[in-house]
């Protein structure tokens, strides 16, 4: 059984000058569960807009996604998305911006604890729990953001562009790193980039979104 199932979806939008943008056409596609799936495609050409439909932030205009058999209608635990930009609360420390979702999730203590422990050590990030974002570097506040969707265990983690702000460098560390976390735990993962190195380098299969017309 697929974990992600996206069955005939369209998305039209409305762009400023009243025109109508169909940014998705008779999408299907099916990843499999533990499978690693990279989007590659040229900017416009709809990867967002499909990442955000699978994570339940955006609606389609006609088709559906399900998870595992259950139609996606709407954000979940089970999701787990991570974007360009971890968007950190900044008065909250690192440690206390990867606990965010445990916290509302009313996790115990306890619990929260020994997860924050294992993701902090697996994102690299010990000594740096109680710094604020602000004292850390883009790569770092990434791996915060990263920790912070993986500490709350979803079944599938969306990805989008999540290494494209950071330097070669910093990227080329995050992508091992993001190997390394795939070989530990076999997360259904959907990753999207324009960089079609990057696809090949990650993914068990890249699929090509082709431009608009
Ligand atoms: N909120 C919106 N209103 C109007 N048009 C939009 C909106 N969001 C996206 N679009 C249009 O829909 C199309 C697909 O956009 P989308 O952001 O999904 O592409 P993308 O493949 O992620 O591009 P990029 O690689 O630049 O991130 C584009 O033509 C874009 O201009
Ligand atoms: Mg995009």
């Amino acid at each position: 059984m697929p974990a992600i199932k996206a069955n005939k979806i369209e998305k039209y939008y409305q762009s400023a000058d009243g025109e109508m943008v169909h940014a998705l056409k008779d999408v299907t596609l099916e990843i499999k569960d533990g499978e690693f799936v990279a989007i590659v495609g040229p900017s416009g050409c709809g990867k967002s807009t499909f990442l955000e439909i699978v994570a339940g932030l955006l609606s389609a205009d006609q088709g559906e996604v399900f998870l595992d058999d259950k139609k996606i209608t709407g954000t979940s635990r089970e999701i787990g998305v991570v974007f360009q930009d971890a968007s950190l609360f900044p008065w909250r420390t690192i440690k206390r911006n990867i606990a965010f979702g445990m916290e509302t999730a009313k996790v115990p203590k306890e619990e929260q604890e020994e997860r924050l422990a294992h993701y902090i050590e697996m994102m690299n990030l010990k000594g740096f729990e109680h710094k604020f974002p602000s004292q850390l570097s883009g790569g770092m506040r990434q791996r915060a953001g990263i920790a912070r969707t993986l500490v709350m265990n979803p079944q599938a983690i969306l990805m989008d562009e999540p290494f494209s702000a950071v330097d070669h460098l910093t990227r080329c560390t995050l992508q091992d790193e993001l190997i390394k976390l795939r070989e530990a735990e076999k997360k259904t993962i959907l990753f999207v980039t324009h960089d079609i190195n990057e696809a090949v380098y990650l993914a068990d299969r890249v699929i090509l979104f082709s431009p608009r017309p």
